[in-house]
């Protein structure tokens, strides 16, 4: 038999109500106060002002389940756990009982027969590893031992993965974070629940918030010691049936039934028509719960907007590599308006301007997609690298309505990457001689959150490259740049994998660079002289006349269109998180910041 979502989120609610929660209602996927953020994007988003210390209508004890959108991984959907949308399952203590009953419960709830009955020998657990900020977490560790979690399925992590803040502000505090097996073999005898091949799913985070982070990194104690705790409702139904890809569970099935009708085509096929029809089933569905909330929003170029619209063209993009009719999505959305009828009435309220706005979006953008594609293919044929130009990529967005995202995607699909910074100069160009307010709109439409994260990134960016062309050499040019909010990535021409040793030289370089606290100054001139200057960066035309090169103290000069941080201090601890391959000759580095 089939185990149901519903059959999820009643046992969990059910569960928490008999231990005293008072369960309240999923808040908008729209954040009301708070123009930091874009999208909810975790079950505590909404009560933030709570967790900070203000009394709950409801009381101390609360619990739910809340719509929640993320998007910081939008490339790795299609493949067998990664969504945009998801519920997620979560219960807090508002200063009331803290971390031993908190991982009693989680554990009595995943194991227990009464409940999911889920098998504790698959389980294993992370605590944080303790800094000075905060110590090692000995006592959630201790519960979990009590629970029987033996101590070699106990893991010690540092803040980096067990540390849990909305954003860069406010309440936080480190975690335990429980990972279910999925039986795949470890990818090497170093393999923990913090790789990512496959072997270990996260399915639940119990945080334990006792800190408020201030502006300036500093950590003061909250006035009161609370639980915040997230479950992922498609992944633990997953797990319960014991299915490989969120894409099995109940919710999809109507979605994936009707992709299948439309274009013909069976899912599982092959693996390209199987990742493009998961896109679209993810991509519908994120749109239709962004057009149908209560806030509500409708695609556009900035902000939210932006993030939907990006999600309705590539869903149709993808449907029309499976030769779906025109209007199709609205038939999806129709599907999971039914499914999510009950619980989610708002879709069923909004049902005509979900409808409605899938189809202007679409309408829109078919007529000019097939065209775009032309052009694109048409400029690779003349090109003489494997880069797209940045004019390009913003021909392809002004008068094609190619969200650059999508350029970078074909442009990957075709063994090409794109000049992304070019791109954002031509866009910033575009919008100071249209007067709009480039600096604002530009943020909203090309970084999700926009903002302070997103700029330091940007900064550690050219500090990378910098240290990168010390350790490999000068024959390191960068390829193609990505940022969001939680991580840059950087890819750049070499010839082979790079060493521990190379990596780890990289990093503190980088990081020596940040200690020293160098000043950066933006200086304009002719493209001529800046070249003289020995600035980095990719000449072209492309850059006009007159082009701004960023100096980071005797460590940086790149030609760049900014912005950057004044000063490399502000930038936080740099950490390489991945080194691995793009394409042929490239590799591809991705890397955080930790403040
Ligand atoms: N806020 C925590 C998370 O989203 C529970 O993982």
């Amino acid at each position: 038999m089939n185990i149901t979502s519903q059959f999820l989120r009643d046992k969990f609610l059910n569960f928490f109500k008999e231990r005293g929660h008072a369960v309240i209602a999923s808040a908008s996927l729209i954040p009301e106060n708070d123009p930091s953020v874009l999208f909810t994007t975790a079950g505590m988003h909404p009560l933030i002002p709570y967790l900070l210390g203000q009394r709950h209508p409801s009381g101390r004890r609360l619990t739910d389940v809340q719509k929640c959108v993320r998007t910081g991984d939008i490339e790795e959907v299609g493949d067998d756990s990664h969504l945009t949308f998801f519920e997620m399952l979560g219960n807090w203590s508002l200063g009331d009982y803290f971390n031993r009953q908190s991982i009693a419960w989680s554990y009595e709830f995943l194991t227990s027969k009464e409940y999911l009955g889920l098998d504790p020998e698959r389980l294993s657990v992370t605590v944080f590893a303790g800094d000075d900020d905060a110590p090692r977490d000995e006592d959630s560790a201790a519960v979990w031992r009590e629970c029987g979690i033996p101590s070699e399925r106990i893991y010690y992590l540092p803040k980096k993965n067990n540390w849990w803040i909305a954003g860069t502000t406010g309440p936080c505090g480190p975690d335990t974070e429980i990972f279910w097996d999925t039986g795949k073999p470890a990818c090497s005898d170093k393999c923990d629940p913090s790789c990512d091949c496959g072997k270990y799913l996260e399915i639940w985070n119990n945080v334990f918030m006792q800190f408020n982070r201030q502006a300036d990194g500093t950590y003061l104690p909250l006035a009161q010691k609370n639980v915040d705790t997230g479950m992922g409702l498609e992944r633990t139904v997953c797990v319960l049936n014991g299915y490989k890809s969120v894409y099995d569970i109940d919710l999809f099935a109507g979605a994936l039934d009707k992709i299948q009708q439309l274009s013909g085509k069976k899912y599982d096929s092959d693996a390209k028509t199987t990742r493009a029809m998961r896109i679209i089933a993810d991509h519908v569905r994120t749109a239709t719960f962004l057009l149908g909330d209560p806030v509500g929003v409708v695609p556009s170029n900035v902000d939210q907007g932006y993030v939907l619209r990006r999600l309705i063209r590539r869903a149709v993009r993808m449907a029309n590599t499976l030769d779906m009719p025109r209007l199709s999505l609205q038939q999806i959305a129709q599907v999971y308006i039914e499914v999510y009828r009950e619980v989610y009435p708002e879709l069923v309220a909004n049902a005509d301007k979900i409808i409605e706005e899938l189809n202007k979006e679409e309408d829109r953008f078919s007529r000019t997609l097939a065209a775009g594609e032309k052009e694109f293919f048409k400029v690779i044929e003349h090109i003489p690298g494997k880069t797209v130009p940045g004019g390009t990529a913003f021909k392809l967005y002004d008068t094609f309505g190619f969200p650059v995202e999508m350029t970078v995607e074909l442009a990957a699909e075709n063994g090409y990457t794109v000049d992304v910074e070019g791109f954002r100069q031509k866009y910033a160009e575009h919008q100071a001689k249209s007067h709009a307010g480039s600096e604002q709109r530009f943020k909203g439409g090309m970084a999700e959150g926009g903002g302070i994260e997103t700029t330091h990134l940007h900064t550690a960016t050219h500090l990378l490259q910098a240290a990168l062309r010390r350790v490999l050499g000068d024959e390191v040019k960068q390829k193609g740049s990505n940022i969001t909010p939680e991580r840059l990535r950087f890819d750049f021409s070499f010839s082979r994998p790079m060493t521990a040793e190379e990596i780890a030289e990289t990093e503190r370089l980088v990081n020596e660079a940040i200690r020293r606290d160098l000043p950066i100054t933006c200086e304009e001139m002719p493209i001529e002289d800046a070249r003289k200057t020995g600035a980095i960066g990719l000449f072209g035309d492309r850059y006009g006349e007159v082009v701004k090169v960023y100096t980071m103290g005797d460590f940086s000069k790149e030609i760049c269109g900014g912005p950057h941080a004044q000063h490399t201090g502000e930038l936080g601890r740099f950490v390489i998180t991945k080194e691995q391959s793009s394409s042929a000759g490239v590799r591809r580095i991705k890397a955080e910041l930790h403040k």
